[in-house]
Parts: C-alpha cells; sequence; structure tokens
C-alpha cells in the first residue's frame, strides 16, 4: 500500500486519503463537531458563498454521493457533481492536469475512484483539500461516520476509547484496513476476522498497532469468527465481493460463510453489542436479515452519521489549510 501524502509547506491543504492522516485529538475533534452537526444541521456554513465543492466518482454510489451533495449544501455551498465515465481522469486528461483545473474553481474535491495511486497523485499537486470517499484500499469517511455511531450510542466521544470493534468478512478490503487505522486511531481494541488468503496486509496491521500503542487499542487479526465476536461492543461486517472484485464473485462465497453474521454468531457479543454495516447489504450472504432488521443493528443511523461526519471532515480541513 503507498504511503500517505505528506503535507508539509505552510499553507499547503490538509487532504484526507487514509484514517491515519488524523491524528487522535484531530480525528476527536472532527467526531466532536459531528456530534454537534447532528445536534444541529446548521451548526456551521464554511461554504457560504457558495463555494463549489467538486465530487467526482468512478465507481457506483448512493450514500456517499447522498451525503457528501446534501451535506455541501448543508454547509452554505454548491454541491458540484462530475461523472467520473465522463470526466474519464487518467485516461482523457491526466490526473495533474485534471487537479489543476479543478482546484481553480472548487474549495475542496472529493473522489471515489479504484486505485490509491489514483488519489495520491492528485493529493500530491491539489491547492485544495482531496477527500477519498472510497478507494480499493481505504473508506475513511465511512469509518469516522462508524466511530460517530458508536459514539452516538456509548454516550459520547471520550466513550469510543476502550469499545471492543469486530469486524468480519473480507479482511483484506477497504473496510477492513480502515477499521484497522481509524478504529486504533480512537483507541478501540480491533478484531478483524476473515478466511485465509482474505487477511490484512500485514503493514496495514503493523501501522495500526503502532498507532494502537499510542491511543491504548489493540489490533488482532485471525479466522475464527466466534473468538472474534466474542464479548465485542461492535460487531461490523460489509459484502464479500467489493466494487472491483466482481470477476471473483464466484470463488468469494464458501470460504465466507463461517463469517456470516446470523443471531448465533451475534449472540456471541456483548448483549448491548450494536451491529455496524457500511451498505448495501446483501441479506443471507454477509448477514442475516434478522440481524441487519434486528434491534441491536443500526445501520440506518450509520448511513445518516455520513452526512454529519463528512460535514464535520469538510469544515475541518477547510480550517486547516
Ligand atoms: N467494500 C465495499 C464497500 C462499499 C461501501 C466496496 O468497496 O464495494
Amino acid at each position: 500500500m503507498a504511503s500517505t501524502v505528506k503535507t508539509s509547506t505552510v499553507n499547503a491543504p490538509r487532504h484526507f486519503l487514509r484514517d491515519d492522516e488524523l491524528s487522535p485529538a484531530e480525528q476527536r475533534e472532527v467526531l466532536d463537531l459531528g456530534l454537534a452537526f447532528r445536534s444541529n444541521r446548521q451548526h456551521r456554513q464554511p461554504l457560504a458563498g457558495p463555494q463549489a465543492v467538486a465530487f467526482i466518482t468512478d465507481k457506483p454510489t448512493l450514500r456517499t454521493q447522498v451525503s457528501f451533495l446534501t451535506g455541501i449544501a448543508e454547509l452554505g455551498g454548491f454541491p458540484l457533481m462530475v461523472d467520473g465515465s465522463l470526466a474519464q481522469i487518467g485516461v482523457r486528461e491526466s490526473i495533474a492536469d485534471t487537479t489543476r483545473v479543478l482546484d481553480r474553481q472548487v474549495s475542496a474535491i472529493v473522489w471515489r475512484t479504484y486505485g490509491d495511486d489514483r488519489i495520491q497523485a492528485m493529493a500530491e499537486v491539489s491547492r485544495v483539500p482531496v477527500v477519498n470517499a472510497l478507494t480499493d484500499g481505504f473508506h475513511p469517511c465511512q469509518i469516522l461516520a462508524d466511530l460517530l455511531t458508536v459514539a452516538q450510542h456509548r454516550g459520547g466521544v471520550e466513550a469510543l476509547a476502550g469499545q471492543t470493534l469486530t469486524y468480519l468478512g473480507d479482511g483484506a478490503n477497504n473496510m477492513a484496513n480502515s477499521y484497522l487505522l481509524g478504529g486504533a486511531t480512537a483507541g478501540l481494541h480491533v478484531r478483524i476476522a476473515g478466511p485465509a488468503g482474505y487477511q490484512p496486509e500485514p503493514s496495514i496491521v503493523e501501522q495500526a498497532a503502532v498507532i494502537a500503542s499510542t491511543t491504548g487499542g489493540s489490533v488482532t487479526v485471525t479466522d475464527d469468527p466466534q473468538a472474534a465476536v466474542t464479548g465485542a461492543d461492535v460487531v461490523a461486517t460489509d459484502t464479500w465481493v467489493s466494487m472491483g472484485d466482481e470477476a471473483e464473485a464466484a470463488e468469494r462465497q464458501s470460504p465466507f460463510v463461517p463469517f456470516r453474521l446470523d443471531a448465533a454468531l451475534l449472540a456471541h457479543a456483548k448483549p448491548d453489542a450494536i451491529v455496524l454495516h457500511c451498505l448495501p447489504a446483501y441479506r443471507g450472504k454477509e448477514i442475516t436479515a434478522e440481524v441487519i432488521d434486528g434491534p441491536q443493528s443500526v445501520v440506518f443511523d450509520e448511513a445518516e452519521n455520513r452526512l454529519h461526519a463528512q460535514k464535520a471532515l469538510l469544515t475541518w480541513l477547510l480550517s486547516e489549510g
């Protein structure tokens, strides 16, 4: 996995490409701001003018598009939707040239794309904040929303540290990587349970462990779903077939069956454990209908919290730049 983009120049913008680009204190600031936006959707309007923010997507989207476009408008700005299939960034025009066109007109760029090298190339030249709205490697805005959801249900941001969050399924995908880095930053005990061959890259696990050693959190990777769920405060899962992995859909079934989040597996978690899923969900595959539609599921709070978390992130990034 390529390294974090450095922003050392005094007036350089802050980007958000990976979860570990926010320090623990910075992440707390963003989450506190997210709770403030949750209480009052008009809490701040840093994009008043309106200033435009570009939202570009090269992959399918619903929650991400709706929450960013709504959020940019609620921040007083103009949500500028750019269709990635028309823009063909990196094909019709270089990523650098596209970025130089955009950053003279917009106050931030939000991009959902494939390789992390693509969004890193944009951040290297952009004079405005670049935000990762999902890449193959990371989904850091989703993890901010997930942390906000845990804070909402556990009594605030200060209650996050020490919570145990178990993620079941594809341990090598963007959600697993972001739970590792973002969860460790929040001081969570992060457990990733996936079948052999679908476990996180050692470099990500090592980076998460370094962060966890400073926050009181911890990181565990296992292929034992029951051990991973036992005693958990939060149980999360995601599709077994991420966007871009569709050609492997058939082979990505049987290895994952033991990691399906059903009522029997959830029963090993704490009785008041909450269930997260970034959606879209495939009932009967990675999660049963009984669980996702059951009393422990907070997946629609989680989806709503994309709005509040991303408004907080944009506000924070613009104030730092
Ligand atoms: N891991 C999934 C997340 C979808 C929001 C994917 O990348 O398709």
